[in-house]
């Protein structure tokens, strides 16, 4: 057994039937005249009505376009839902989840949340009408707290980032559905449909950055959001078309392309990035280690009934300095020091002065978001060429004493 499969024992079994879904569903070659097993790329912004009103599902590419169409069947497969509609960016789905709000309507949301989240929840959205409040909602008190009856809205994102805590869905969600009309989201960015299903946890939407794993190889920005309810899904359906903030008919197709290879993308993320936690976890250089699939992480236990591995995210703390922790990035050879996450390159930063350089100093300070602290999305490169990259870098950064070997 390898070290992956061993890793994912405890965890919740893989998702049934999923790559098949991942492959097969919303492709249906009949679906195209040419017969096209691949579906092809339509760009065509405008469709033909055989009679004024009458026309054959689509009309205009922003209120509905067919290679779209085969993206959002797929990923609604994939996380157990009816329905997916997909948006331009992460961002986009955020806002239009936003839009289900009215003014004076109350959201409660996770206080490590991504920081684009962050500051459009506080910089826009509370500007029009909205309320915010920021709890930490891994102690279910805080959550059940926070509500009141403005409350319309509770926002999750598990693990958080970069500080990788996890959230109970079922926990949250049982304390939210105690009160009428509140709609449970969980940001699924990190998890990918592959390791967790929010929906079947009791979330009402599950949303993307489909420019993370769901795409997995950061050439699209996009947004990705799966629902059960049909009156839920109405209301965002008819928001897609009058936001506009749709994704083209190119990124739908890489998209599409993506998730055929998202299970085997994720096994190998889990099986790299556990390589590296435990490696990270042994070295002397290294202060502490998060990773939620390694046992010192401190909600391990609810990781394993709650989803069925963990992705390629894994964040540690330097020995020294904001000066090591520069050292060790510059040093970096086959890690890109750049933002973002989830594709098949592994990538390094700096939380404290790329990703949550925004969040002011007290909080980070809280969140533990320190001059010390490296977050790595561990790409698919052989594991032994990752370990001697971090290896080398490590070194570089504490240079080993005359006469230590290492
Ligand atoms: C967890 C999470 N949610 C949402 C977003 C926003 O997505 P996008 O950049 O696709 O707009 C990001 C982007 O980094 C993210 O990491």
């Amino acid at each position: 057994m390898d070290k992956a499969e061993d890793a994912s024992q405890g965890f919740l079994p893989p998702f049934e039937h999923f790559a098949t879904q991942a492959i097969h569903v919303g492709q249906d070659p009949e679906q195209w005249s040419s017969m096209a097993v691949v579906p092809p790329i339509s760009l065509s912004t405008t469709f033909k009505q055989l009679a004024p009103g009458q026309h054959c599902g689509f009309e205009y590419s922003r209120s509905g376009n067919p290679t779209r169409n085969c993206l959002e069947k797929a990923v609604a497969a994939l996380d157990g839902a009816k329905y997916c509609l997909a948006y331009s960016s992460g961002l986009a789905a955020t806002l239009n989840i936003a839009h289900l709000l009215k003014v004076g309507d109350a959201v409660v949301c996770v206080d490590d949340v991504y920081g684009g989240t962050n500051r459009y929840f506080r910089k826009i959205a509370s500007q029009m009408g909205l309320k915010f409040t920021f709890v930490d909602c891994s102690k279910m008190e805080c959550l059940e707290a926070a509500i009141t009856p403005e409350t319309k809205l509770v926002w999750l994102e598990t693990p958080t980032n970069p500080t990788l805590k996890v959230i109970d869905i079922q926990g949250c969600a049982d304390i939210v559905h105690k009160h009428k009309d509140i709609i449970l989201v969980v940001d699924n960015t990190f998890m990918s449909a592959y390791f967790q299903r929010p929906l079947s946890l009791g979330a009402d939407i599950c949303m993307y950055s489909a420019t993370k794993y769901m795409n997995g190889h950061s050439d699209v920005v996009m947004g990705l959001v799966s629902v059960n309810c049909d009156d839920l899904y109405e209301r965002l359906k008819f928001l897609q078309n009058a936001l506009g903030a749709v994704p083209s008919p190119f990124d739908c197709f890489l998209c599409n392309r993506g998730l055929k290879t998202l299970q085997i993308r994720m096994k190998q993320h889990f099986h790299n990035a556990l390589a590296v936690a435990q490696y990270l976890e042994s070295n002397l250089r290294v202060e502490k280690v998060i990773y939620p699939g390694l046992p010192s992480h401190p909600q391990h236990e609810l990781m394993k009934r709650q989803s069925s591995g963990c992705p390629g995210m894994v964040t540690f703390y330097i020995k020294g300095n904001l000066e090591h922790a520069e050292i060790f990035l510059k040093n970096l050879k086959l890690f890109v020091l750049a933002e973002s996450l989830g594709g098949y390159e592994s990538l390094a930063e700096h939380p404290a002065i790329m990703t949550h350089a925004s969040v002011p100093e007290e909080e980070r300070e809280v969140l533990g978001i320190n001059d010390t602290l490296i977050r790595l999305s561990v790409g698919l490169e052989n594991i032994q060429d990752i370990l001697e990259d971090l290896e080398q870098a490590l070194k570089a950064a504490h240079p080993p004493k005359a006469g230590e070997h290492g």
